[in-house]
């Protein structure tokens, strides 16, 4: 891993506020509502661009969870005002939603997101291609960086975004490639008798597990129910 993209790490620990909420103009819409944040490598590059516009053409898909977008790139507004145009043009996608400027790269030096592995005609670092979930606490809930190669895929974002939602409300977790609708597990530290009490006797289902570590504990610990406590 780049070391630029481990001082990011380093400094947006998930217990840590996110730092860039006291950077950007937008920060009081940032504070009040969820947010989904794509850092982007630059503006007028080809994987960038079907990124945006896929952002836009789910922009409703997000709305519907509460959730804003926002891009953030070291190009400026000028630049973004003028790349849009071809976003619309490559994918249909109306970007609507704010993408921060950082020509000076201020921001991105002072959130070690620059990639000296990926540089552009000028030969300066660009920002790495990383996307954050923002909650209105000001912490980060989910953060992934991807190769500049290689671009995100929303229905992951969305799915996790679903995930956070429920989990944050109901004593379950979601497993393995969960989407709505699927069992969800019941919550590892809830004894059995509390999970009786949340999902009712016979309310989830427990998968007996041949170790002796799954016997002895006084709970069981691979619980699924399929409607959320
Ligand atoms: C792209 O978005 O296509 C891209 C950006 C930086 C490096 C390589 C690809």
């Amino acid at each position: 891993m780049p070391s630029s993209q481990q001082t990011f790490i380093r400094k947006s620990s998930l217990k840590i506020q996110a730092p860039f909420l006291f950077l950007c103009p937008f920060s009081s819409h940032l504070i009040r509502m969820q947010r989904v944040m794509f850092m982007h490598p630059g503006d007028f590059t080809p994987v960038c661009t079907t990124e945006l516009g896929q952002a836009a053409l789910h922009e409703e898909e997000f709305t519907k969870r509460g959730t804003k977008l926002c891009g953030f790139s070291c190009n400026d507004s000028n630049s973004h005002k003028n790349w849009i145009k071809d976003i619309e043009v490559v994918t249909g996608g109306e970007v609507k939603f704010p993408l921060f400027c950082d020509p000076t790269r201020d921001a991105a030096v002072e959130l070690g997101i620059l990639d000296k592995t990926n540089k552009d005609a000028k030969g300066l670092p660009l920002t790495v291609r990383s996307v954050y979930i923002l909650k209105p606490d000001k912490t980060i809930a989910l953060m992934m960086t991807y190769p500049a190669s290689t671009g995100r895929n929303f229905n992951e974002i969305i799915r996790v975004l679903d995930s956070l939602q429920l989990t944050a409300k109901k004593s379950v977790a979601t497993p393995v490639d969960w989407k709505q609708g699927d069992d969800v597990i019941v919550n590892f530290p809830l004894s059995n008798a509390e999970a009786d009490e949340k999902f009712g006797k016979g309310g989830y289902r427990i998968v007996q597990v041949p170790s002796e570590a799954g016997k002895v504990l006084a709970k069981n610990y691979m619980r699924y129910a399929n409607t959320a406590a």
